[in-house]
């Protein structure tokens, strides 16, 4: 083999965040859709990872998602949580693979903003040692801003999570300028994770353009995506579910046909 030839990059790791399933399912109570349905079909499908973000208000996922997953999945199940004592139970007893820490306020519709490693030090601190010490993988949810970087690596997280989601933003609202800044800025910060020894994962907003956009930064080894991959889920999902009604529907019907 050629030495000179370029090393075929590695596969980009694609972790499917179910949380908005749950949130369908909670909308009438009751069991349908179910998370982990849902989480089967992922892997099925070639998810390498299943991320579930259990929220103090449990506004999605249930406690009892988390353990039925933990239970049943063939794949790592990466467990998203605020640095709360009653999370940190949680995780303990529940032993995922993965712990990804975030920022948690009650009164956002999703995880707005990184995780301030360098003003929470000394909550984050004991919290990923507590979580290393069970053999979970840990990671801090952050922007890509270098004094952040740099402080999750000293907090001992051996992975940090970049917010993609101001980058995504500014794709979707046509800002090409702001984009392209926050393209860069999280193009900086996965290459000065790297040379702290961090594995760099990345998430938040994500759709098939600004996936495939990120996917060439080879730092960036994990991607977590959920919204919307839920959300196109319906749109590639509706007609078979359409066609299959109508099936069901018919077949009923035909009893009416034979009585007769
Ligand atoms: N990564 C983290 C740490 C998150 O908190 C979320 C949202 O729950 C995601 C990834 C997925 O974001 P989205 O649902 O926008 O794809």
């Amino acid at each position: 083999m050629d030495p000179k030839a370029p090393r075929a990059p590695s596969r980009l790791r694609l972790g499917v965040n179910i949380d908005h399933v749950a949130t369908l399912r909670n909308a009438r109570g009751g069991r349908h859709p179910d998370p982990l349905h849902a989480a089967m079909t992922a892997i099925g499908a070639g998810a390498d990872g299943i991320t579930a973000h259990l929220r103090e208000d449990r506004r999605h996922m249930r406690d009892e998602d988390i353990a039925r997953l933990k239970a049943r999945i063939s794949k790592p199940l990466n467990f998203e949580m605020a640095a709360t004592d009653e999370m940190v139970e949680i995780a303990l007893k529940t032993r995922p693979h993965a712990a990804c820490i975030v920022p948690e306020r009650r009164e956002e519709r999703t995880t707005e903003g990184g995780l301030d490693v360098v003003g929470q030090h000394n909550q984050i601190v004991p919290v990923v040692q507590k979580l290393k010490a069970a053999g979970i993988r840990v990671s801090l949810f952050i922007a890509a801003d270098p004094a952040q970087i740099e402080m999750a690596a000293k907090a001992g997280a051996p992975v940090i999570e970049i917010h993609t989601g101001a980058w995504c933003d500014a794709v979707h609202d046509g800002q090409a300028d702001v984009a392209q800044t926050e393209f860069r800025r999280i193009a900086a910060g996965a290459r000065l994770a790297q040379q702290a020894g961090l594995e760099v994962h990345a998430g938040h907003g994500l759709d098939y353009v600004t996936a495939e956009a990120i996917a060439a930064l080879p730092e960036i080894v994990e991607l977590n995506i959920g919204h919307y991959m839920i959300g196109d889920a319906v749109f590639a999902g509706l007609d078979n579910v359409v066609k299959k009604m109508r099936v069901a529907m018919d077949r009923g019907r035909m009893v009416i046909k034979a009585a007769r």
